[in-house]
């Protein structure tokens, strides 16, 4: 099963990023995430996960490299890659004129193709939200938190082979990240890839299947936390990183 093809739903080759000639934001990025699998790019400020995450989603072109999503390469098939997967951007905001449910519906409509599969997008995002009758708000009432619950489920309901979240829970308390880490797991059960980002360690060690541990654009070491943690002899990521990181 390890090597299947079939089982996997990206392969990242060689991707590279240089925004300046010769200045890399990601240097030969390779990776692959499996079905149902969750891999978490982990790094510092400046790491260059962003980077080579908009790679992926087509809206940054490499200077090298290639992905494939799905077996189709983000170089040749852009249009392909953008129909098995979705992106929550870090920065997100949502149109704040709108309703919560209004703007689920927007969203759905736009990703649907007929009327029925909108509502089924719609129910399933209203469930996954938990945003309850706050829904029925403009958006432009909710907090910070709200406003990533609700982008979350827009970014999941359409059930894409694979998701690409960047720090999803960034800017949330205790209590709603550890729900959208619930609510992450639990789509991996039922077969979504996901690739995550974040600079939180600590937090991603309990969501991920396997990470990779990013810095000044190269990605050093990839694993599950256990096989990482046994290697470098560490108690949490945040000194596996430390110790990867020092022993370069
Ligand atoms: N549009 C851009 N133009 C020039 N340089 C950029 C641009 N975007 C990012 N960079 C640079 O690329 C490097 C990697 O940035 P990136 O945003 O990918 O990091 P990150 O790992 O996502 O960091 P963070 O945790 O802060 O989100 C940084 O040195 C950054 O200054
Ligand atoms: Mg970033």
């Amino acid at each position: 099963m390890e090597n299947s093809q079939e089982n996997i739903v990206l392969r990242v080759e060689g991707l590279s990023k240089a925004y300046k000639k010769g200045v890399f934001a990601s240097k030969d990025v390779s990776f692959s995430v499996k079905k149902g699998e969750i891999f978490a790019l982990i790094g510092p400020n400046g790491a260059g996960k962003t980077t080579t995450i908009r790679m992926i989603a087509t809206l940054l072109k490499p200077t090298e490299g290639d992905a494939l999503v799905d077996g189709n390469s983000i170089i040749s098939a852009p249009e392909k890659v953008r129909r098995c997967l979705t992106y929550l951007p870090d920065e997100a905001g949502a149109y704040k004129n709108m309703k919560g449910r209004q703007y689920l519906r927007f969203m759905a409509d736009m990703y649907a193709d007929n009327k029925q599969q909108s509502a089924e997008f719609v129910k399933r995002a209203e469930e996954i939200c938990g945003l309850g009758e706050r829904l029925d708000d403009k958006v432009e009432s909710y907090s910070r938190g709200m406003i990533r619950k609700l982008l979350l489920a827009r970014t999941i309901m359409s059930r894409p082979e694979l998701a690409i979240l960047d720090e999803p829970t960034s800017g949330l308390d205790i209590i709603n990240a550890l729900d959208i880490r619930r609510m992450i797991r639990s789509l991996a059960e039922q077969g979504m890839s996901f690739l995550l980002s974040s600079h939180n360690m600590l937090e991603i060690e309990y969501v991920s299947d396997r990470v990779g541990i990013i810095a000044k654009g190269n990605l050093l070491e990839v694993g599950t936390p256990a096989e990482l943690l046994e290697k470098y002899g560490a108690e949490n990521l945040e000194e596996v990183f430390e110790r990867v990181v020092s022993s370069r």
